[in-house]
């Protein structure tokens, strides 16, 4: 009997497994998040605290400044979490181990193993992509597999197929930048600040897509990679000449325009080409570029299918996707010991979870 609303997660656990509450710790990079979920009622509670302003005057991600914020403000957020959920010990805690800045991975990491040492929980390494594949099935309307999913973050671009929980073949990467790193790089260029994405997407509204022919990397090459620093190079060298003709600040919001329309023709045009060969009916979104509003109306305008995302809030990095995650991979839980903090961890690397890979 299936009493839980999460399908999957009824699958992954067990039907008749027990409720279980999740602590989630997420500090990969410049978000410290933290989360609780429950296998029966789901998310019970979360918080976050943003480094943004911190890093915002380095024009990048600070990595030692991250971990120390990280340090500074991962229990009392945890504390805080876990009176507003009325949690005094989890079942098992549940933390990003990678792909990210080992020191920022590190902090959370070793409070994750330090609690459960304490609570005499185990724990659960969490990898950050599978996390934002999963965030959609925090919503009410949450994606079953197999779908395709599309990660577009600062630091990553993926096109995944998703056949089953932890089976999941890469179709697609960057060959170079990550599509939110372009973004960044425009908005910067444009003078938006960091990072510029969300800022880069409001100036669009203003101006004329059309107004300037910048390339749609890789729409000739067979196969689903996708390469943005030819776009960036064409972007800088528009602005630089508007800039010596006296016609940039007129001129921005039509940059910005332009360079969002090709940016996100590049990945709806690839997405679309991935899902007819992959035969799929339903496209995840997530990570932080999915919050994009004209990503989704060109998804929902040229796709039959049905295309899930998180709510915005849970596209960039949070606790709540770590928990869920978690919750998905309790089979793989471990009694605390060690401090697992991946740099570099591939997606397709993964397997399904441990006592589901037996069945
Ligand atoms: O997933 P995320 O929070 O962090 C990483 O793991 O990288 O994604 C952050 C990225 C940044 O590059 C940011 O500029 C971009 O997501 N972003 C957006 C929008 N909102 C955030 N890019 C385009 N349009 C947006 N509305
Ligand atoms: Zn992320």
């Amino acid at each position: 009997m299936q009493s839980r609303p999460w399908g999957v997660l009824g699958y992954a656990l067990g039907y008749d497994a027990p409720p279980m509450r999740i602590l989630g710790l997420e500090t990969s990079c410049d978000e410290t998040g933290v989360a609780v979920f429950d296998t029966e009622c789901g998310l019970l509670g979360e918080a976050l605290h943003s480094q943004v302003d911190l890093h915002a005057r380095y024009g990048g991600v600070v990595p030692e400044i991250a971990s120390r914020d990280h340090l500074r403000r991962l229990l009392p957020l945890v504390d805080q979490v876990l009176k507003d959920t009325d949690t005094r010990r989890p079942d098992g805690i549940a933390y990003t181990a990678g792909p990210g800045l080992v020191g920022a991975l590190m902090v959370g990491s070793g409070l994750a193993n330090g609690l459960a040492l304490a609570w005499s929980r185990p724990v659960v390494p969490v990898h950050h992509m599978e996390a934002h594949l999963l965030a959609p099935m925090l919503e009410p309307d949450a994606p079953a597999f197999p779908f395709l999913a599309l990660l577009v973050s600062g630091g990553h671009t993926l096109l995944v197929a998703a056949d089953s929980l932890g089976r999941y073949r890469l179709l697609g990467t960057t060959l170079d930048d990550a599509v939110g790193e372009a973004f960044d790089k425009t908005a910067k260029l444009l003078d938006l600040g960091y990072p510029g994405g969300a800022a880069l997407a409001r100036l669009a509204l203003d101006g004329n897509d059309g107004a300037f022919a910048f390339p749609r990397p890789m729409l000739n090459q067979p196969g689903f990679d996708f390469s943005f620093s030819g776009l960036k190079t064409a972007v800088m060298l528009k602005v630089r000449s508007l800039e010596k003709d006296g016609e940039l600040d007129r001129a921005r919001p039509d940059v910005a325009a332009s360079f969002q329309r090709a940016a996100i023709d590049t990945l709806v045009a690839r997405t679309l080409a991935a899902a007819r060969k992959e035969r799929c009916g339903s496209i995840v979104v997530a990570g932080g570029v999915g919050a994009n509003d004209m990503l989704r109306a060109e998804l929902a305008r040229r796709f039959d299918g049905k295309v899930f995302y998180p709510r915005p809030q849970f596209c960039t990095d949070n606790g709540a996707m770590i928990a869920i995650a978690g919750a998905f991979r309790m089979a793989d839980a471990a009694p605390p010991g060690t401090i697992e903090a991946r740099a570099r961890w591939p997606l397709e690397s993964l397997l399904p979870p441990t006592s589901d890979a037996n069945r």
